[in-house]
């Protein structure tokens, strides 16, 4: 295994590139099976769930070719094929297959997903929209087991604004007959990039980005070319980092809107945000002013830019108090900045945390965005030299992070551990 080693101290300056959006592109890659032909996906991430999900739909028949950032998929063999076992366990994503290949083929059977363990993750609602079209629904064997002579347009209201259960609704709906509305949908960006490429497969999307989605059921749908939106979680992550080393960062090739709410925050602590159509300029300054934090759905702040938000918050001068409203426990990273020295109380959903130096350690991240904001921290801590392990969460989410640390002043490098 890998791990991590940053000597920090030193504050980031420099321009960093942001690449695709994960959370589109693991959707966007299995609703391309719901074309007869072929889709190319531009801007396409380096990461390993991408892989993964390359090797899912070559597994069911599908040819896949990448070229850099370019993924062309050509689902015109695909074969409706049971998965309970195998990849699918590896990322939690996994589960819009059951979607995709619902609209498909009118079946699927998949396992139950896997991923990050920061907290039970149901599908509850993935379900519920399922049956509403018309599907039976059974778990067999750690396996979900969907089958639907004809997929039925429904009116389906989500009794929790998921962003799984939207798009797996929308993916399966596309090819009902007749017209689904998703009521109290998620309103996040990625659920328009599916939209968008969707439509340009020949569905009939209307309302993605609102909580109402009216989607008209087709017959069939055909290839495209999709450019995937630029990450908004790897940004902030990195707009976050500029922050707490002081430093004075461009992030590139970004949506400024998608990252209002991080931008008012980081405002509110003091720090200098610099708006360009597509780039933000992020001057860390000396002194920042305690905040409060509650993550929401979106467009309220995103809950994956919780955990680095803490980090952050513990260079501020009094206490601020970090809420997270998604989920109910995503604070495993707590207990490891605890080892830096960091000064944080854990009041149910609510981090209480104090402004204070802190020191190298040896870390763990235990998923993706605690592995984010242990990194931050290291970055801040100019005395030593801070040891992240559990680099394979990471590497799920932020892809060239050494390198484009590295071109932004740091001393990071990864080492066997
Ligand atoms: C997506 O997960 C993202 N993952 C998560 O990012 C992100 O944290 C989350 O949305 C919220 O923004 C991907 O897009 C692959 P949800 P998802 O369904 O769709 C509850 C990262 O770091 N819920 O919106 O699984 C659920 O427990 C990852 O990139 C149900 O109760 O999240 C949670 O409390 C981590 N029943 C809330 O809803 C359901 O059927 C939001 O979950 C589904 C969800």
């Amino acid at each position: 295994m890998e791990k991590l080693m940053i000597a920090g101290g030193r504050p980031l300056r420099g321009t960093v590139q942001i690449s695709g959006a994960k959370n589109s592109a693991i959707a966007l890659i299995p609703a391309a099976i719901l074309s007869e032909s072929t889709v190319t996906l531009d801007n396409l991430p380096e990461l390993s769930d991408v892989a993964i999900y390359c090797e899912l739909l070559e597994e069911l028949g599908a040819t896949v070719e990448r070229q850099q950032d370019q993924l062309k998929i050509d689902p015109s063999r695909l074969v409706s094929k049971p998965m309970p076992n195998g990849n699918v366990k590896k990322l939690r994503a996994s589960y819009y297959l059951m979607g995709a290949l619902l609209g498909r083929f009118g079946e699927a059977v998949i396992g139950l997903p896997g991923g990050c363990n920061f907290e039970p993750r149901p599908i509850d609602q993935h379900i519920k929209g399922f049956e509403a079209l018309g599907a039976q629904v059974t778990t067999e064997n750690g396996a979900l087991h969907i089958k639907a002579k004809q997929l039925q347009g429904a009116k389906i209201y989500l009794d929790v604004v998921s962003v799984g259960a939207t798009i797996n609704i929308m993916l399966a709906a596309s090819r009902a007959k007749g017209v689904t509305i998703i009521e109290n949908a998620a309103k996040e960006p990625e659920i328009i990039d599916v939209a968008t490429l969707l439509n340009a497969m020949g569905a009939k999307i209307k309302g993605a980005g609102t909580e109402n989605i009216r989607i008209e059921g087709v017959d069939s749908m055909h290839g495209c070319v999709h450019s995937i939106i630029p990450d908004r979680i790897q940004a902030g992550t990195y707009m976050i980092a500029a922050a707490a080393t002081r430093g004075d960062v461009i992030i590139d090739n970004v949506i400024p809107k998608h990252l209002e709410a991080l931008t008012a925050k980081l405002q509110e602590m003091g720090v200098h945000i610099y708006e360009m159509d597509e780039s933000i300029r992020v001057v860390g300054q000396a002194e920042y002013e305690s905040i409060d934090v509650k993550a929401l759905v979106y467009p309220g702040f995103a809950t994956d830019l919780q955990s680095p938000m803490s980090t952050l918050l513990t260079q501020t001068k009094g206490v601020s108090i970090l809420s997270d409203y998604v989920y109910s426990n995503r604070f495993k990273h707590i207990p490891e900045l605890a080892r830096m020295g960091a000064k944080i109380k854990l009041e149910g959903r609510s981090a209480i945390i104090e402004g204070g130096k802190l020191s190298a350690a040896k870390v763990k991240a235990t998923d993706l965005r605690a592995g984010a904001a242990l990194v931050i921290a290291g970055l801040t801590v100019g005395d030593g030299v801070t040891e992240v392990t559990g680099v394979e969460y990471i590497d799920r989410g932020y892809d060239h992070l050494v390198m484009n640390l590295s071109n932004l002043g740091a001393e990071v490098w990864r080492q066997q551990s």
